[in-house]
């Protein structure tokens, strides 16, 4: 049984090889990775492409076996089947039934997870007006957009109502319009105490969204910790708001702002945005060769 008390995911010392091309190389795609994830957390796991995020995901769905390392959901090690059953999941490239509607889809993920009879339908109607897709559920899945398949994705990860949710680049060629829309339905599975790991490119959307992030490269974390948190570290500028000045008080202060006798009316230290952070992580811990490379 998972136990809600344990951290909703836990990985400790987490590493996956993958054995690449003819001669079977070894590509190690995530690299003794330790992270908790709190029961009712908005997590979201960051890195440029290629460093692991998606392989992460799939060793917590248990659809890859680690190399090394530990990976648990709700206490359960997550090769085990009931580790995956308070677990939705929307994929990063969704390749789902053309020909079924959309109802009929998320019905059919209902029934995967064990849900039938009488409940089932007014479940599925539920969840499709909850993504916003009531109007079109009855069309097929392979006439629909590129925001509605995000959105029955997410309807096929919700339908049986799990605890923890792992949305696998859930915006991804979403407009913004959309992006807002599925940034609200994250917070409204946080306002009901589910667990929610996204990983995402637009980190703007992550910061407004997720109270802790970790920054991956290469298989390895970065960084880690609660965004405001991450923002306060390190020696980013201070930003300065003067009284009004004449222009030649202007020049002036690049020299020397004390001396000309002016009060400051603000000093504040502005919050670095979060792809400022995530820029300059990524880039400390590149050589410096690879840096310079186009
Ligand atoms: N099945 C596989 N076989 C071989 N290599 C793989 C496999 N899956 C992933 N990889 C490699 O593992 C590394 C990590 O890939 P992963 O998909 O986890 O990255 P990601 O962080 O999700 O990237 P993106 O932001 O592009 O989605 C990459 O180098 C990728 O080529
Ligand atoms: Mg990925």
């Amino acid at each position: 049984m998972t136990d809600p008390k344990s951290p909703a995911v836990e990985l400790r010392g987490l590493t996956k090889d993958f054995s690449v091309g003819l001669r079977g190389v070894r590509l190690r795609a995530v690299d003794r990775l330790s992270l908790r994830i709190e029961p009712g957390e908005v997590f979201g796991l960051l890195g440029p492409n290629g460093s692991g995020k998606s392989t992460t995901i799939k060793v917590i769905l248990g659809l890859l076996a680690p190399t090394a390392g530990e990976c648990r959901v709700f206490g359960v090690p997550s090769s085990r089947v009931e580790a995956r059953v308070e677990v939705g999941y929307l994929p990063e490239a969704p390749n789902f039934y053309r020909f079924l509607s959309g109802r009929e889809l998320v019905e059919f993920y209902g029934r995967i997870c064990g849900l039938g009879g009488a409940g089932l339908g007014a479940r599925v109607a539920e969840v499709i007006a909850w993504v916003g897709l009531t109007g079109a559920a009855d069309r097929r899945v392979g006439t629909y957009s590129k925001g509605m398949l995000q959105r029955i994705g997410l309807a096929q990860a919700l339908v049986h109502d799990p605890q923890l949710v792992i949305l696998d680049e859930p915006t991804a060629g979403v407009d913004p319009l959309g992006t807002a829309a599925i940034t609200d339905l994250i917070r409204q599975l946080k306002a009901r105490g589910k667990t929610v790991l996204i990983t995402s490119h637009l980190l703007t959307q992550i910061e407004d969204v997720c109270d802790r992030v970790a920054i991956l490269d290469r298989g390895r974390l970065l960084l880690e910790g609660p965004v405001d948190e991450l923002a306060a570290a390190g020696g980013h500028a201070t930003k300065a708001t003067a009284e009004t000045l004449n222009a030649a008080e202007r020049d002036e202060l690049r020299q020397w702002l004390a001396a000309r006798g002016k009060t400051l009316a603000a000093a504040e230290a502005p919050r670095p945005r979060l792809d400022q952070i995530f820029i300059e992580q990524v880039e400390r811990n590149r050589p410096s060769v690879e840096r310079e490379q186009p």
